[in-house]
């Protein structure tokens, strides 16, 4: 620990600074985190004296008084921002300290630098204990300005960037909220498959899990090595198995002793087994495993056709039917050729799903949750939203709060597209159809939370023709009990519905949709056996951190893009 040579403040002084004047070391670590320095409120002045080790990367290294000091600012990655640290020439050579992008781990003692700076404190070096050097003229990450599709083909350097370390920082914070929310509501944390053999949305955009065209390959390069026996090798071992039965049956005939009929025996058995593995080689093709013409599944990893998940809801439903209120976040999967800034071929989302709930209820949980997360991010990452405000969208602090504080409007479908037809009357021009029955597409969504109302919209009870088989059927049996949450600056965040839990409807809903019965059987179980009303909603994590932060391409906030041509590391 850090050693003080202040004497500390009256007890009643130090409440209200709500300031321990002494900096901590990383419990896993011989250094303390810039953010406990330069993260307080006081910017790190009440901690002049002491004595601590800082490392990180330099943001900025420039040398000085004609190189007999340099001044660096170096970030670890803990805030936004950084601590200035300075180095006399005796301690290390300087130019090796200066070059954006190196690593350096110091030794010194905090100071207040002189009147007029902008820093409430720097930090004196002592001793320059490691440096993990940087060639400048090589380093893909410059100084300058780098656009953020230049970042895109950086994927390993580009959490080194201010912006990259604000998202992840921001993704981070929306994650525990998340886990925040649904604890604090007695939510259980369900982890369901990645691997899985039903398709939820049954969209068929589901990316196959398979080994055998792996092992096709496999066998093809075997059978080049290893060439499969001809029918002239066949026959030869055939022909081998013959003279050895002949033998045996003439040293039987010839009562010849029992140890040399066993022995001839042996013979003919190891004969067969040749011939027999022969016969299971010469069987052995190239290519991918076929029935009746089709793809033999019985043949790949798990004797049936598997897939990515696309969601964990309908798993998910098995232990909201069990355990009441549960949620599943984790990693979907879309092969949706969509070339969007709002779509990822792997992306995160959350799922809670609440027994003995309906639509109501859904849309209510689903507006407390969105609220949740934009207090915790003002309460908890102001300073990186500071940050995004600045550099790039001015409006996304308020946006938080504005969000935070206002009911979402909500809205029928059927009130949304008589809204849609009114704005088109009215010379709005959509590139898109706008007609009852019809989905409503990303621009039209888009209007209504940025234009029309200007805040978050939830639309729900969409034509059932639309939407997916699970969906509770309403009474007027054209529409179902479906939610979207439509929000400024992205579009739908959050799709949702009450659950058809009855037993007949949702039957005849998977065959109107042109389903197999089959493999729902156990989906059906959940209504065949005490069914119970429930509902739930799917949040896409990323467009979350779209929302909060005015980024405005998906790619720039999950740390390892994946989308149509490229997965990169
Ligand atoms: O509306 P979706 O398809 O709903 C479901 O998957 C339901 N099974 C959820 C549930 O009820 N448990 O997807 C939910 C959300 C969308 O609103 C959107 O925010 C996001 O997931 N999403 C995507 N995000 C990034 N890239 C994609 N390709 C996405 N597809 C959907
Ligand atoms: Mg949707």
């Amino acid at each position: 620990m850090a050693e003080t040579d202040q004497a500390l403040p009256p007890s009643d002084q130090l409440a209200a600074m709500n300031l321990t004047d002494t900096v901590e070391k990383h419990a896993f670590s011989d250094r303390v985190l810039i953010r406990s320095i330069v993260g307080r409120p006081d910017g790190g002045a009440g901690l002049a004296g002491q004595r601590v080790r800082a490392g990180g990367w330099v943001k900025t290294g420039r040398e000085q008084g004609k190189g007999t000091f340099a001044f660096l600012e170096l970030n670890d990655g803990s805030c936004p921002a950084n601590l200035q640290v300075i180095v006399d020439a005796g301690l290390a050579v300087l130019s090796k300290l200066v070059a954006t992008g190196t690593c350096v781990v110091v030794d010194g003692i905090l100071k207040v630098p002189p009147e007029g700076t902008r820093q409430k404190i720097e930090l004196r070096v002592e001793k320059v204990v490691s440096v993990g050097e940087v060639d400048p003229a090589k380093y893909p990450i410059p100084k300058t300005k780098l656009t953020l599709e230049f970042l895109r083909d950086h994927l390993h350097l580009r959490a080194r960037t201010n912006t990259i370390a604000a998202i992840a920082r921001i993704r981070n914070a929306l994650a525990f909220a998340t886990h925040s929310f649904f604890q604090e509501h007695n939510f259980l944390y369900v982890h369901t498959p990645i691997l899985t053999t039903s398709d939820c949305e049954g969209a068929g955009e589901m990316f196959q899990v398979t080994t055998l065209i792996s092992e096709s390959e496999k066998l093809e390069k075997e059978l080049i090595k290893n060439p499969p026996p001809s029918e002239v090798d066949i026959e030869a071992a055939r022909q081998v198995v013959s003279e050895r039965g002949e033998a045996v049956k003439q040293l039987k005939a010839a009562k010849a002793s029992k140890l040399e009929i066993t022995a001839s025996v042996a013979e003919l058995n190891k004969a067969k087994e040749n011939l027999s593995k022969l016969e299971e080689r010469s069987k052995l093709k190239p290519g991918i495993p076929k029935k009746d013409g089709k793809i033999d599944y019985t043949q790949d990893f798990f004797a049936r056709q598997a897939f990515l998940t696309v969601s964990g809801q309908l798993q998910v439903e098995t232990y909201a039917c069990a355990v009441s209120n549960v949620y599943t976040f984790g990693p979907t999967f879309r092969a949706e050729h969509s070339h969007t800034s709002r779509h990822l071929a792997e992306f995160w989302m959350v799922e809670p799903e609440i027994a003995f709930a309906d639509l109501q209820d859904d849309m209510n949980c689903a507006e407390a949750y969105v609220k949740y997360m934009c207090n915790w991010l003002l309460d908890k990452c102001l300073d990186d939203m500071q940050f995004m405000a600045k550099s790039y969208d001015k409006g996304c602090i308020d946006r938080l709060r504005m969000v935070a504080s206002i009911p979402f409007v909500r809205i029928s479908y059927t009130e949304a597209v008589e809204l849609l037809e009114e704005a088109v009357k009215g010379g709005k021009k959509f590139e898109n159809e706008v007609k009852w029955g019809i989905d409503l597409a990303s621009e039209h969504e888009r209007y209504l939370t940025e234009v029309k109302f200007q805040k978050p919209v939830i639309v729900y009870n969409y034509p059932k023709g639309i939407k997916a088989f699970y969906m509770r059927l309403n009474d007027d049996l054209k529409t179902v009990a479906a939610m979207d949450v439509l929000v400024p600056k992205v579009g739908e965040l959050i799709g949702g519905s009450q659950r058809e839990e009855r037993y007949e409807v949702i039957r005849e809903r998977i065959l109107e949709v042109g389903l197999p019965l089959e493999p729902y059987e156990w989906y059906l179980d959940l209504r065949r056996y005490g069914t119970v009303e429930h509902c739930g909603f799917g949040l896409g994590f990323e467009r979350m951190i779209l929302f909060a932060t005015g980024i405005e391409n998906i790619r720039d906030v999950i740390p390892f893009p994946r989308y149509p041509g490229r997965a990169d590391l």
